[in-house]
This record gives C-alpha cells, structure tokens and sequence, in this order.
C-alpha cells in the first residue's frame, strides 16, 4: 500500500476544507485567470482553488491522490455546473498519464508538498508546463509560529519516526531547498521567486471543536493521536492543540485562525 495515500485517504479533508474556501477564492483572484488558460491544481483536494479557478472560466484539471477526494470534487463540480472543471487519480512524483508542457498555469498549494519524492515533483510539475506558463506554490514553513506549521509540528512529535528517506512535506517552506528543486529541473534561479501570504481558516464552531475536526478527519493529525493512545499520551497531545488553536483563534463567537505560508512562482 501506498502509505502517501494511505495518509490522505484515512480522514477526510472536505471537513477542514470547508473552512479554507474564502483564501482558496482569494488566492485565485490574485492568480489574473483568464478564459481558456489551461489549469492543473495539483494536490487539488475537493477543489478549494480548481472550484474558483474554473467558476473565472479557466479549463480545469484536478489531480489528487486520494480517491475520495477526486470523488468529493467531482461531486462539487457536477453540483455548480461546472463542465471545464474534472478531476482525477495521480500522483505528483510522477505524472505519467499527463503530456508534456499542457498547462498554462500549474498550481499547489499545500497539496504537491505532501507527495514525497520532491525533485521528482518539481522536475513533473515542470514538465507539464508550457514553456511561458506559470507554477505557483502554497507551502507551509518549518516553524513558523502559526497555525498549520505547530499542529504539523505537534502531530509529528507525537507520531512514530518516518521511514528512512523520508523528506519531510515542511522543507518545501524552505527557499533554499525550493531553488535547488527547481533549478535541478531546468529552472533558472532567476525566474523563482517568492512571497509570505496568509490563508484563514474560518469555522463557525468554537477551537476545541475544530480540534475534534483534525483529530478525526486530518490524516497527520489522526496518525499522531493513534500513535498517543498506545502511550496513553491522547490527553496531553488534545490539550496542546486546544491550547494552541484558542491562542491563535481571532474570532469571538466561531473559530477564525490565520496562518502564514510561502507563495512561490516559477516562470518556465
Ligand atoms: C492539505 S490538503 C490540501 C488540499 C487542497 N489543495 C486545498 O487547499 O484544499 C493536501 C492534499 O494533497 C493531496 N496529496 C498528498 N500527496 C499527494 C501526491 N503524492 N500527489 C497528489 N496529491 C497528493 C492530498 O490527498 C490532499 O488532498
């Protein structure tokens, strides 16, 4: 078994993506979509920014690993009538069943940074680029003292160690290690560049509910709670993330937490 998809497949994500929409519409606006421009969200999850990108009228492609995912797409796709926007079943680290150079515009975000085997993504999500065309990235940054960065941090400290040769998904927050993927794949450093962006992650139910949400729905999350109740360590690892989404929760009467994460282009 695919232990990556395994992962993404174990909770489901439409529950937090639910709360991701509002950034997912404002990301895509600052994308300058046009009509026909050809999209692949990669990571794309139910579609929180192929749904915005097809709805500005850009012909849509979204790969997910995760079956239920691509199925919950689907399903929303069908819903708003959106006939230039479908998804399907792939895997970033290899792309084989899309051609070279088809999109206009290639974007991920924090959805390409979880499939492992990072120079294999850079070197696919370059390949699938037209040349003249675009990939932006989302990607969460290695203690960062927000948000998705400190339940990353928090669920990995509770988990078991990683295989051997395991990169880990945060390293794509990294500039240095961004650059050095890219430029393997034939990109000039120059035509890389990046920016600090914030997503909010907006709930009408209070923090501890939110919190019930990852620990039984968020893949990472839910593994490092399996992993605490073999050591009776669940309580601790509950109280850590309540602590944390109540320090970070700006919203009086629901649950409104910003969180900060690199933006990255490549010019191909
Ligand atoms: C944090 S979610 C983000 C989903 C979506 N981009 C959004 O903003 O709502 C991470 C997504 O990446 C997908 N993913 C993880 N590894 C992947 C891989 N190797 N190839 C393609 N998708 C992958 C997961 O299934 C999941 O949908």
């Amino acid at each position: 078994m695919n232990a990556n998809k395994a992962l993404w497949e174990k909770g489901d994500f439409t529950r937090l993506a639910e709360g991701m929409r509002e950034s997912g519409e404002e990301l895509v606006r600052k994308l300058g979509l046009t009509d026909r421009l050809r999209v692949l969200d990669l990571g794309s999850g139910d579609g929180t920014t192929a749904v915005p990108a097809a709805q500005l009228g850009a012909e849509v492609l979204g790969v997910d690993i995760a079956s239920n995912l691509v199925a919950a797409g689907n399903a929303r796709a069908e819903a708003l009538g959106l006939t230039n926007l479908r998804f399907q079943e792939g895997d970033a680290s290899d792309l084989h069943e899309l051609d070279d150079e088809q999109f206009d515009l290639v974007v991920s975000i924090f959805g390409a940074m979880f499939a492992p085997k990072p120079f294999d993504v850079a070197k696919e999500m370059v390949r699938v680029t037209k040349p003249g065309g675009r990939i932006v990235m989302g990607n969460w940054i290695p203690n960062d003292p927000t948000l998705v960065a400190q339940i990353l941090k928090i669920s990995s400290s509770s988990s078991p160690p990683p295989p051997d040769g395991f990169v880990s998904p945060m390293t794509w927050g990294v500039e240095e290690e961004v650059i050095e993927r890219f430029t393997q794949a034939g990109v000039p450093e120059e035509r890389i560049s990046f920016e600090r962006d914030t997503y909010r992650f907006t709930y009408p139910t209070p923090p501890a509910e939110v919190v019930a949400t990852f620990r039984n729905y968020y893949g990472p999350t839910m593994n490092a709670f399996e992993a605490a109740s073999s050591n009776e360590r669940e309580a601790e690892l509950q109280a850590e993330l309540e602590t944390l989404f109540d320090e970070q929760n700006t919203s009086d009467d629901g649950t409104s937490i910003p969180a900060t994460f690199l933006r990255l282009t490549v010019e191909r």
